[in-house]
C-alpha cells in the first residue's frame, strides 16, 4: 500500500513565526490542511501576488481549488468566528463550505467564554496574560472540567438547551458574583447559536477516518499548528502561555490521526524572537534595533493588532524547543528583515542570578531571572529580499542560518525571505 506523506508545521517561538504563509506554499502538494489546537487566537497571514489573506480558524490552505480544510476536535470553534471568516472569503470568490469539515467533537467558544477571558484579565491587573480576549482559555477550561458544549451538542435540541443552561450558570455566577461583571444572557445565546448551527450543519464530520482514508489512498496531509511551542500550556512559559498544547505531540490527540504515521515536523523559526501579550523574553530589546525589526517586521499582532514585542534570536530556548517537540527540519522566516543590521547576535546560553550557566526552563518564575549570553555574528548590509537561492544569499547572511543550525542542533530546511508565498529558498523538499 503507497501511504501519502504527513507533514506537520509548528511554531517554535511564541507564535507569529509565519507559518501561515509556509502551510499556504506546501499546500500545493497536499489533499489536505488540518488544524489540531487552538481557536481564533491564532492569525495566520497568506499573501498571494500582493494581496493579503489573514486566516483565524480556516485553515491556511484554503487559496488552493480542490484541497480539503479539516478543523479537527483539539480546535475550540467560535461558531460566530467560523462563519465571518467564511463569509469573507466567499465575498472575495473563494469557495469554503464544499471543501471544510469540522469535527462535532470541538469544544464552542461562545459570549460567555469571552465575557469570563475578559473579566479575569481585568482583575489581574498589572499581572495580565495579555490574552487576545477571544474567550479561548475559558473554552479549554470548560473542556477539561467536562462541562463544556460541543460542535456535536447542537444538534440536540433540548440537551443542547439544557447543558448551555448549566454552563452558563455556572459562567454567569462567577462573572456576577466573583468578578463583579455583567452576566451573558443565556435566551439570546441559545437563539444566536440555535441560528448559527444551521448554518454550520452540512460542514460537520468525523474528521478521523476522513484523515485515515486519505493516508491510505496514498494522499498528502498537512497539519497546521497554530502559536508556537513556547507558549504550549505545558511546555512554554507558563502561565505566560495559551490554554492548549502547541507542540507537535497534540497533532494527532487533536485531530485523531495515527501519531505512527507522522513523517516530518517543520518549526517555522522566526530569523529574531518576537512575542505578544505578556511574560518572560530574555532577549528582548527596547533600543534602536528593536525598532528596527518592529518597523521593518510590520510586526503587530495579526488577530489584535498590538505591537508585538521584538527581540534577537534566542537559540538557547530554540533548542530546548527542537527536542520537546521534536523538530525534523526548521523552517527560518523574516530573514530580509535583518538586512542593514552592523551586527546580529544570537542567545546560545543563559546565566543565572548567581553569575553562573543555567539550564533553557520555561517557567516564568526561573525564566524570568535568566540574562542572555550572547554570540557577535557581522550583519549584512545587501538586500536578501525575496531570494530564491542559498547561495545568492550575502555570505554573513548564510554564515548567520549556519550558525544558528549548530546551536539550535536542527538543519534548516527553508528560508523564507518575503511575505509573498514565492519569497522562499527550499534547501531540502519535504514533500
Ligand atoms: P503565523 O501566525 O505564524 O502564521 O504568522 P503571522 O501571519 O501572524 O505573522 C507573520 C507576518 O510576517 C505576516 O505578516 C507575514 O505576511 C509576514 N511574513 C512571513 N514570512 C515573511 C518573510 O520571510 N519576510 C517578511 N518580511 N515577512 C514575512
Ligand atoms: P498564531 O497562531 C502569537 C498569545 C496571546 C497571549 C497568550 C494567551 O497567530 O501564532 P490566548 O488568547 O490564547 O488565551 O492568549 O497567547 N497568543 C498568541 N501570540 N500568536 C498567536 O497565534 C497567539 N495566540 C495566542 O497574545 O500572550
Ligand atoms: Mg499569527
Amino acid at each position: 500500500m503507497m501511504r501519502g506523506r504527513n507533514i506537520v508545521v509548528v511554531g517554535t517561538q511564541w507564535g507569529d513565526e509565519g507559518k501561515g504563509k509556509i502551510v499556504d506554499l506546501l499546500t500545493g502538494n497536499v489533499a489536505a490542511v488540518v488544524r489540531f489546537q487552538g481557536g481564533h487566537n491564532a492569525g495566520h497571514t497568506l499573501v498571494i501576488n500582493g494581496e493579503r489573506t489573514v486566516l483565524h480558524l480556516i485553515p491556511s490552505g484554503i487559496l488552493h481549488d480542490n484541497v480539503e480544510c479539516l478543523i479537527g476536535n483539539g480546535v475550540v470553534v467560535s461558531p460566530s468566528a467560523v462563519l465571518d471568516e467564511i463569509a469573507q472569503l466567499e465575498a472575495r470568490g473563494v469557495k469554503v463550505r464544499e471543501r471544510m469539515t469540522l469535527s462535532p467533537a470541538c469544544q464552542l467558544v461562545l459570549p460567555y467564554h469571552i465575557a469570563t477571558d475578559v473579566a479575569r484579565e481585568k482583575a489581574r491587573g498589572s499581572g495580565e496574560i495579555g490574552t487576545t480576549r477571544r474567550g479561548i482559555g475559558p473554552a479549554y477550561e470548560d473542556k477539561v472540567a467536562r462541562r463544556g458544549v460541543r460542535l456535536g451538542d447542537l444538534y440536540h435540541g433540548h440537551n443542547f438547551a439544557n447543558k448551555l443552561a448549566e454552563v452558563m450558570n455556572y459562567h454567569n455566577f462567577i462573572l456576577e458574583k466573583y468578578y463583579n461583571a455583567n452576566t451573558v444572557d443565556f435566551q439570546k445565546t441559545l437563539d444566536d447559536t440555535s441560528r448559527l448551527a444551521e448554518e454550520i450543519e452540512p460542514m460537520i464530520g468525523d474528521i478521523a477516518p476522513i484523515l485515515h482514508d486519505l493516508n491510505v489512498r496514498g494522499e498528502n496531509i498537512l497539519f497546521e499548528g497554530a502559536q508556537g511551542a513556547m507558549l504550549d500550556v505545558d511546555l512554554g512559559t507558563y502561565p505566560f502561555v495559551t490554554s492548549s498544547h502547541t507542540v507537535a505531540g497534540a497533532t494527532s490527540v487533536g485531530s485523531g490521526f495515527d501519531p505512527r504515521r507522522l513523517d516530518y515536523v517543520l518549526g517555522i523559526t522566526k530569523a529574531y524572537s518576537t512575542r505578544v501579550g505578556s511574560g518572560p523574553f530574555p532577549t528582548e530589546l527596547f533600543d534602536g534595533v528593536g525598532k528596527h525589526l518592529a518597523d521593518k517586521g510590520h510586526e503587530f499582532g495579526s488577530t489584535t493588532g498590538r505591537p508585538r514585542r521584538c527581540g534577537w534570536f534566542d537559540a538557547a530556548a530554540v533548542k530546548r524547543v527542537v527536542r520537546t517537540t521534536g523538530i525534523s527540519g526548521l523552517c527560518m522566516t523574516k530573514l530580509d528583515v535583518l538586512d542593514g543590521l552592523e551586527t546580529v547576535r544570537v542567545c546560545t546560553e543563559y546565566e543565572g542570578s548567581n553569575g553562573k550557566i543555567a539550564p533553557a526552563r520555561f517557567d516564568s518564575e526561573y525564566y524570568s531571572e535568566l540574562s542572555p549570553v550572547y554570540e557577535d555574528l557581522p550583519g549584512w548590509q545587501e538586500s536578501t529580499a525575496g531570494a530564491h537561492d542559498f547561495a545568492d544569499l550575502p555570505e554573513n547572511a548564510q554564515s548567520y542560518i549556519r550558525r544558528i543550525e549548530d546551536s539550535v542542533d536542527a538543519p534548516v530546511a527553508m528560508i523564507s525571505t518575503g511575505p509573498d508565498r514565492h519569497d522562499t529558498i527550499v534547501l531540502k523538499e519535504i514533500l
